[in-house]
């Protein structure tokens, strides 16, 4: 199991869950999950793809939910006079959407956005903030498909939490990944993510985050700016929101979908990001600086393109402002700075020395050695540094589980103050 949070063992109880059932082999455990999920105290409706239903019975699913199953958004001919608005309450009523098993059809249908059934018009009208989990189970060698894995990426960018599937004997005979793990382990996933998301100290706070690199206009054509992917604060924007808080992502140049729930502005340079910053500086609870801005620009922009005409050229570059240092010294009583330290040499001293001089409450450290940690990869390594210089070592960890850790610290400092 994922070690991404410690199960709540009533995290289930009174709590809406919406199964959505897709057509695989792996169907045929979901009447056994929605028994598991009722024992445990919760209501659940299930939603059936078409090929779901080819692998397990609508009778069997509504007998042990006790509720009617869901396929089309539309309601049934014999029911024509009712309610056509079940495609939207159903997805208000959940505080959690499973999908498993997630097939490769289902995955493409999710990130693709469409609303052809009424799983995946769940998936849309989910309240942002509830976890969706998504437990994809398939022949293995579909399973690393480059299209399927490009459809999770985009589904976990989102901010659903994928559970990668077990390895084993799969329906063809074949041993591989692709199994869809016990019902006993989905419901212990859904119970860690519950526990999360329902007690979050971040609920209804307004946080803004920085992200990507920043580019500094040389002339029309070209620009100075740095290896970031955005990552790093894209996976902060997507977990905070999670834990229900109101997420501002300021993003410079990236190629990455916004995580569900967050709203995103795009910037180009250190000075518009500056400039969209500090409109949130008074109002925001947290800030947190992930984006590598750019240190310098180029004085003046040179209009149209540079010919090379010279055999060399010198451009004066000037200060760009520190957007994290700003807040941190405009910032009142109760509100948090939070930024991360990308170091080279005596990493801990230096970015405690970041944490003084910028004025903040904790500060992220790093390094970038772009294969395990720092720029474009999806892991990284972090050690957390608070004010009076405590220190928290975390392993490398996937971006998505350094930036739970990294929230669970700030949840921490949000205890104490
Ligand atoms: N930061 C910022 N604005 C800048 C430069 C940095 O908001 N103009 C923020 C980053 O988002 C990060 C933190 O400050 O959270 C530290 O960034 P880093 O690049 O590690 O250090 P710098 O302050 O730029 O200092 P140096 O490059 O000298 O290490």
């Amino acid at each position: 199991m994922n070690n991404y949070l410690t199960p709540s063992r009533r995290a289930l109880k009174d709590k809406n869950i919406i199964i959505g059932i897709c057509g695989g082999i792996a169907a045929y455990k979901t009447p056994q999950l929605v028994r598991l999920l009722k024992k445990k105290g919760a209501d659940v409706r299930v939603a059936l793809t078409e090929s779901g239903s080819r692998f397990v019975s609508e009778l069997s699913l509504a007998t042990v939910s006790q509720a009617q199953v869901y396929r089309s958004i539309f309601p049934p001919a014999e029911n024509t006079g009712s309610d056509f608005t079940t495609h939207i309450t159903l997805g208000e009523w959940a505080d959690a959407l499973v999908i498993a098993p997630a097939t490769a059809n289902t995955l493409a249908r999710l990130a693709a956005g469409f609303c052809d059934d009424m799983l995946a018009t769940c998936f849309i009208t989910l309240r942002p903030g509830k976890p969706v989990l998504v437990f994809p189970a398939m022949d293995g060698q579909m399973y690393i498909s480059p299209s399927v894995q490009r459809n999770l990426a985009t589904l976990k960018a989102q901010g659903a939490i994928i559970i990668e599937p077990e390895s084993g004997e799969l329906a063809s005979g074949q041993c591989g990944t692709g199994r869809m793990p016990e019902p006993e382990a989905i419901a212990a996933y859904i119970e860690a993510a519950l526990s999360v998301t329902h007690p979050s100290l971040l609920r209804g706070r307004s946080i803004v985050i920085t992200a990507g690199p920043t580019r500094e206009k040389i002339d029309d054509v070209r620009f100075i700016s740095n290896y970031s992917s955005g990552k790093m604060g894209f996976a902060i924007a997507g977990a905070a929101a999670g834990r229900g808080a109101n997420v501002t992502l300021i993003a410079g140049p990236v190629n990455l979908d916004t995580p569900r729930g967050v709203e995103r502005i795009d910037v180009e340079s250190a000075v518009q990001m500056r400039e969209v910053a500090g409109n949130f500086f008074r109002s925001c609870d947290i800030f947190i600086g992930a984006a590598a801005v750019a240190d310098y620009r180029p004085a003046a922009v040179i209009p149209g393109k540079l010919k090379k005409n010279n055999p060399e050229i010198q451009f004066t570059l000037v200060k760009n402002p520190d957007i994290l240092s700003d807040f941190g010294f405009q910032k009142q009583a109760g509100q948090l700075a939070v930024g991360f330290a990308l170091e080279q040499d005596n990493g801990p001293a230096n970015a405690l020395k970041k944490l003084e001089e910028k004025n903040l409450d904790l500060v992220a450290l790093n390094f970038s050695d772009r294969k395990t940690s720092g720029f474009e990869v999806d892991t990284n390594m972090l050690t957390l540094i608070e004010r009076g210089g405590i220190t928290t070592e975390l392993p490398l960890l996937s971006k998505e589980e350094a930036a739970r850790k990294l929230l669970d610290a700030i949840e921490n400092i949000c205890r104490q103050t």
